[in-house]
């Protein structure tokens, strides 16, 4: 296999979801080439229903923990809040993919991420000032890892994947 691809896939495989992390800010430049990984996804029919809010202030970061195992949302110097447009059919899908670029190439450039899924969306969309008709799908944390975790889990192969037919 070529080594591009071998690295591609070492990145995917060993990437884990990071809950401590250094309070070193990221470059401009590392953000923006995150950002634009999930810029680069795709979406259905091409409408690319979505917006990214980045959130460094450390108050609203301290207002995103909704829950005891999420206080490392403080840590994290930056927050990726990933809206999607509630009248576009894929937007929850399409908010994903672009954000799992962005896991993925922030793993590429030594950073660590976790997507957050523990939130109360009515409150996220009154502190982020964000429209009725905008969803808030995910979060993602952002930062240099203070932690290097072992694998976790994963369900076998035998047991994902199924040929042909499911039954
Ligand atoms: C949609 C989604 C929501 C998640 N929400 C949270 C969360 O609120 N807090 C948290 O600590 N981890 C959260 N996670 C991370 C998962 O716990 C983690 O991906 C899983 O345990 C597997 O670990 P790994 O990412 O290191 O492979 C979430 C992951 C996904 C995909």
């Amino acid at each position: 296999m070529a080594s591009c691809a071998q690295k591609l896939l070492e990145i995917i495989y060993n990437r884990r979801s990071i809950r401590k992390y250094h309070r070193k800010p990221i470059p401009d430049d590392v953000l923006k080439a995150i950002l634009e990984a999930g810029r680069q996804a795709p979406s259905a029919r091409n409408l690319q229903p979505y917006c990214f809010i980045i959130v460094r202030d450390q108050e609203l970061k301290k207002r995103l923990i909704f829950s005891e195992w999420n206080r490392f949302i403080e840590e994290a110097p930056v927050v990726i809040v990933g809206c999607g447009d509630s009248r576009a059919k894929w937007a929850v899908v399409d908010v994903a993919i672009a954000l799992q670029n962005m896991v993925i190439a922030a793993e590429a450039l030594g950073l660590g991420t976790c997507w957050i899924g523990h939130f109360i969306e009515e409150e996220v969309k009154k502190l982020l000032r964000i429209p009725e008709h905008i969803k808030v799908v995910a979060m993602i944390t952002l930062g240099y890892p203070a932690e290097k975790p072992g694998p976790r889990p994963k369900k076998s192969l035998e047991e994902l994947i199924r040929y042909e037919t499911y039954e």
